[in-house]
């Protein structure tokens, strides 16, 4: 499938704000592979598809989920299924069958332990991107270029903290993710 092709259909699946996020995701992510040595072409790519399935009704996304074990929890809440349901959409209407790739789509919102590095670099590039405007954010981007762990940390925590804060639905594995980061830094001293 050619690039063309799969941004022709994209745009036909998501908003205009989401494909251009989606777009700034992709080169935020390539930016990131070059930085740490990574597939460039790979990362562009889950980049590009990372919210494929984001404008879906929950219906469709429980459709494309077809009842892999996930909690009543998990399948109410669209905010962390479009991440795995994107997962399937990627497979099955653009043809992705790279292993990391799709696991890049599908833990970019709830992060996992031990995360590859295409996996960290969607996670870190989907919050950096060229059109994402927060307080701080030049200070992340500077620190996404230095240690990605690091930033993924940040980003991690400071999810928890806010869907805590706003009494929404976390998903155990973001938990897990932060507690493995956290103790790489205070047993192993990776970070
Ligand atoms: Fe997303
Ligand atoms: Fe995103």
């Amino acid at each position: 499938m050619n690039m063309d092709y799969i941004n022709k259909k994209l745009q036909e699946m998501l908003s205009e704000h989401r494909y251009q996020h989606s777009l700034g995701t992709a080169i935020e992510a390539k930016k990131l592979a070059e930085r740490y040595h990574s597939d460039q072409d790979k990362a562009y790519l889950a980049g590009l598809l990372h919210d494929c399935a984001k404008s879906l009704s929950k219906e469709q996304m429980k459709e494309l989920l077809n009842d892999e074990g996930y909690s009543e929890e998990f399948l109410s809440c669209k905010t962390v299924m479009h991440a795995p349901a994107g997962e399937k959409l990627a497979e099955r209407e653009f043809e992705i069958t790279d292993a990391d790739i799709l696991h890049s789509i599908r833990y970019h919102c709830y992060g996992k332990e031990d995360m590859s590095l295409l996996e960290k670099i969607i996670y870190v590039a989907d919050k950096i991107e060229p059109s994402r405007q927060y307080n701080g954010i030049d200070e992340l981007r500077k620190l996404a270029y230095e240690n990605l762990d690091k930033a993924l940390l940040v980003f991690i925590s400071h999810s928890i903290k806010t869907l805590t804060e706003q009494n929404r639905y976390l998903y155990e594995n973001t938990i897990r993710a932060k507690k493995y980061y956290d103790d790489m830094v205070e047993n192993k001293g990776k970070l």
